[in-house]
């Protein structure tokens, strides 16, 4: 599959002295907004490893944000990105079609929820779908407002930041936003005031009380939902919350988007996360995950919907680029070959496993409040020693302790309080298990 030795290897400081100096040309060239969770340079990826400039190999519980699900440099991808570039790299869908961007529309309309008739239109990057999806929706209904939830996030262009929650990094400073975006409360179950198991009915009343009596749920022509909140901190929202918010979409004749950028694509043991509770959206989201790290993205839906926006409202220049959509048919066909959801309800398994046995057996193990998440998207929520309080301070200590180790983690979290876990769904079961050798080693640290 790679030919990278899958094995972690630290033999430098990390990062180590080429890092150093890429990061110092970086820094006098590349604008000062554009953060790195980590400065190790990489000069090569595959599998669950990143190789760095310095010879160190790391393990990755990133894949890039949540992309590179079937490795970084997988053989299918690479074969047929190779091949179309050599064939012809752009043509502009818009002016002279290709076959590999109708074929990632079939491929979509069959893995989606739902046998209803869909079709689907392509763009770059994930905030690009859902605005795309926004401007479909209203298209359709006539109507303007759009919904989404406390703890959401979708993106950094103008409308998608209004749509996201979170103040810091991502909108302070760069208002003003889009108006008609509304947003309501989430069932997020740790933190739900009279506890998880009350969380679904509750958010649920809640949040559609907001939209009747502040908005008006005939104004509404978007509710937007991750099926698993991915930046505001892998929150699956409580059982019977989608359902009751999917429903009430339907009666009022509200699209129901479901934002399945980063939860998509087998990351969550399922082709879509939404399927867990058999919600059918009437448009999905994806990006991320979709094309072995092109940069691709889709919205697909209905296709009665889909079709509401007149012939060139929507596309780009470089929308469904043909190589992103031969790097995708190139993802598809390995996901199903390795049966990846498979592999990713296999992660889950050992890393809930080694992670509530770390809670149960560390000195320190109670700052791990809670761990949840799905398939390869798996997180622990870390709190102040015997209380709720969130501990933003452990998260990042103990990210640094595994990066110094040789093993990347993120952070995420309303409250910067999240360490979460994105394997690639490739990764080797040993290398999963050092992984989590090291964070547990890291947990002795703080
Ligand atoms: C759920 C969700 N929506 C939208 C986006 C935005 O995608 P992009 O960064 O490709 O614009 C992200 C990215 O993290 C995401 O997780």
């Amino acid at each position: 599959m790679t030919a990278i030795p899958q094995e972690r290897r630290v033999v430098t400081a990390i990062p180590g002295p080429k890092s150093v100096e890429l990061q110092a040309r970086r820094l006098a060239s590349v604008a000062a907004g554009v953060g790195s969770t980590l400065p190790v340079f990489t000069a090569r990826a595959g599998g669950g490893i990143i190789e760095d400039v310095d010879g160190n190999r790391l393990i990755d519980f990133g894949s890039g944000i949540a992309v590179t699900t079937v490795g970084a440099s997988a053989e299918a991808v690479v074969r047929r990105a190779s091949a179309q570039l050599a064939d012809f790299t752009h043509t502009c869908f818009m002016v002279t079609p290709y076959e590999g961007y109708v074929e990632v529309c079939e491929q979509l309309a069959e893995l989606t929820p739902g046998d209803h008739a869909k079709k689907s239109a392509l763009f770059n990057s994930g905030a690009e779908a859902v605005e795309n999806a926004v401007k479909i929706a209203r298209a359709y209904t006539k109507r303007t407002a759009v919904v989404v939830f406390d703890h959401g996030y979708h993106g950094r262009t103008n409308l998608t930041m209004a749509l996201t929650a979170k103040n810091m990094p991502y909108k302070q400073g760069f208002g003003p936003f889009a108006p008609e975006v509304y947003r309501v409360p989430v069932a997020y179950g740790y933190r739900w005031p009279t506890g998880a198991e009350n969380a679904g009915a509750e958010a649920s009343a809640q949040a559609i009380d907001q939209i009747t009596k502040q908005i008006g749920a005939d104004n509404v022509a978007a509710i937007i939902i991750e099926p698993v909140l991915g930046e505001g901190g892998f929150i699956e929202p409580a059982k019977g919350f989608l359902p009751a918010i999917a429903q009430f979409a339907k009666d009022n004749g509200i699209v129901f988007v479901a934002d399945e950028i980063q939860s998509g694509f087998c990351r969550t043991g399922q082709w879509f996360a939404c399927e867990d509770e058999g919600i059918v959206p009437d448009l999905i989201t994806t990006a991320k995950g979709i094309a072995g790290g092109l940069p691709l993205s889709a919205v697909t839906g209905r296709a009665e919907i889909m079709d509401a926006a007149h012939a060139g409202g929507l596309g780009g220049t470089y929308g469904g680029n043909p190589v992103a959509c031969a790097g995708a048919l190139g993802a598809i066909e390995t996901m199903r070959e390795l049966d990846l959801n498979g592999k990713a309800k296999r992660i889950e398994e050992v890393m809930k496993g080694r992670l509530a046995e770390m809670q149960a057996k560390l000195p320190n193990g109670d700052v791990i409040g809670d761990i949840r998440g799905r398939g390869a998207m798996i997180a622990i929520e870390l709190v102040k020693s015997g209380t709720k309080d969130p501990n933003p301070e452990a998260a990042a200590q103990l990210a640094k302790a595994c990066h110094a180790e040789g093993v990347l983690v993120l952070t995420c979290g309303t409250y910067g309080n999240v360490l979460r876990f994105l394997p690639p769904l490739v990764i080797g079961e040993d290398l999963l298990n050092e992984g989590l050798d090291v964070i547990e080693q890291a947990f002795a640290q703080i």
